[in-house]
């Protein structure tokens, strides 16, 4: 492994300040991986390395790195309004970024409401659905149902419905009321599949049991990921997300999609919603809508939601709620400048047009040494490694390390499960590189 760890320090002086997140600071810290510029599909270490981004930054750089059309933007609009509030007062941008990303959305998910990150898009969907009920008189639905293995983001609400037990266990009660569903992966039915597997659309009936449970009365709504991302690309089974639609409706439950990984083309669709012909009531967005490069996260709601909420006297404001930074003018810039080029570059068709292979190259992975399992979607990859008896993490960690240190490869990991999704403008010969280095990391960690 290369030490580019006296270097570093050269460079920063010191590690020691910055606390970093859902990072083993001190391991990190011994051998650090810096990235200094980027460009397109590369990033650049200080000494000079191209590293691969087999990952969208995190998920979120879908049109690649530092493109000019939206650098040009934040670099305007820094100069011409660095900020403007969004309570009481507004610019021009935020109008027409809300606009142009309910053109993008499905059937009337037509109003839209900022915030800055995907923790704050979940929180404020969970929010209005909860004020949804209580300002049409249904104040006893306060219960929300989430998913085992779901991820939505670090705040109290999100890792209340989340199922990831590392993110939830130190940090108390959390919210009251929560339940959750089932997880929707079985290795045993699902192992090696391309896109939405076959078994699992049944779990869906579990929101039927929880709601014999609580009584439908008792329930704003329910939660998911149409693609669980971070905890190893967990595509919906097919019909799940039909089904799981149809007993909220039946209940009178609030449907939310958290689309914060799947928004913006990463399953080939503008939105994953649209891929699966499934209309949520409230849909999370964040990371891809600015392709990364200025913090923005929303939510988008049906009309029949915001209507709601549209009563009263009219200088009462209608929903409690909002940030500082909602619509901030840099990532409104950002966010329309990525929305033109995900469109001059068609990118969503694109995904859709690559899938096919970049499923085939990811399957190749299989019968390498440790590989349990390979599973695809769009273009997004996880990659299953045994652990190492009693050290749980420990391959999987050992294999994002040699990524970048041996490979020149960013891939992320959870635990010892392997997820590879790069930018939308990766090229066919790219993909062929990218699963070429991956193989000789799982080799290199057998
Ligand atoms: C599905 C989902 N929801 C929410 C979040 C949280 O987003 P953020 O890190 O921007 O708060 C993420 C982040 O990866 C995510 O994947």
């Amino acid at each position: 492994m290369t030490d580019i760890g006296s270097l570093v320090t050269r460079q920063t002086n010191d590690l020691d300040a910055f606390w970093l997140p859902f990072t083993p600071n001190r391991a990190f810290k011994r051998a650090p991986r810096l990235i200094t510029s980027a460009k397109g599909m590369h990033y650049f270490t200080p000494d000079g390395r191209a590293v691969l981004d087999g990952l969208a930054g995190l998920w979120c750089s879908n049109a690649g790195h530092n493109p000019d059309s939206i650098v040009a933007a934040i670099q305007r609009q820094a100069a011409e309004l660095d900020y403007a509030a969004a309570f009481h007062f507004a610019h021009p941008k935020s109008f027409e970024l809300a606009s142009r990303i309910a053109a993008v959305a499905p059937a009337d998910l037509n109003r839209v409401f900022f915030c800055n990150s995907g923790s704050e898009a979940v929180d404020t969907a969970l929010k209005i659905a909860l004020a949804y009920h209580n300002v049409r008189g249904e104040g006893d639905r306060t219960r929300l149902i989430g998913r085992e293995r779901g991820y939505h983001g670090v705040g109290f609400g999100g890792i209340s419905v989340g199922g990831i037990v590392n993110n939830r266990k130190f940090f108390g009660t959390l919210l009251t009321g929560v339940d959750h569903l089932a997880a929707t992966y079985s290795r045993e039915q699902q192992a090696f599949t391309k896109g939405e597997p076959q078994w699992g659309g049944h779990l869906a009936d579990e929101l039927e049991r929880i709601v014999a449970l609580h009584g439908a009365s008792t329930i704003a709504a329910v939660i998911v990921e149409p693609m669980a991302g971070s905890t190893g690309v967990l595509p919906a089974p097919q019909g799940y997300l039909q089904r799981l639609r149809a007993i909220c409706d039946r209940h009178g439950i609030l449907l939310i999609f958290d689309e914060v990984i799947t928004g913006f083309g990463r399953l080939g669709h503008a939105f994953a919603a649209e891929r699966y012909g499934v209309t949520p009531d409230l849909l999370c967005f964040a990371k891809g809508v600015t392709s990364g490069a200025v913090p923005m996260g929303g939510v988008i709601a049906r009309e029949s939601v915001y209507d709601a909420f549209m009563h009263g006297p009219e200088h009462v404001i209608e929903l409690f709620h909002g940030y500082t930074y909602s619509a901030h003018p840099l990532a409104c810039a950002a966010g329309l400048a990525a929305l033109d080029l995900y469109r001059d570059e068609g990118l969503f068709e694109r995904a859709n047009r690559l899938e096919p292979l970049y499923a085939d190259a990811a399957m190749k992975l299989k019968g390498l040494p440790g590989v349990l399992d390979v599973r695809t979607v769009g273009i997004a990859a996880g990659v299953d490694l045994a652990p190492r008896p009693g050290s749980a993490g420990e391959r999987g960690y050992e294999a994002m390390e040699r990524a970048f240190h041996d490979e020149d490869l960013v891939i992320r990991i959870s635990g010892d499960t392997l997820a590879i999704a790069p930018p939308l403008i990766v090229s066919e010969a790219e993909i062929g590189e990218i699963f070429d280095k991956v193989a000789r990391v799982i080799r290199a960690v057998a």
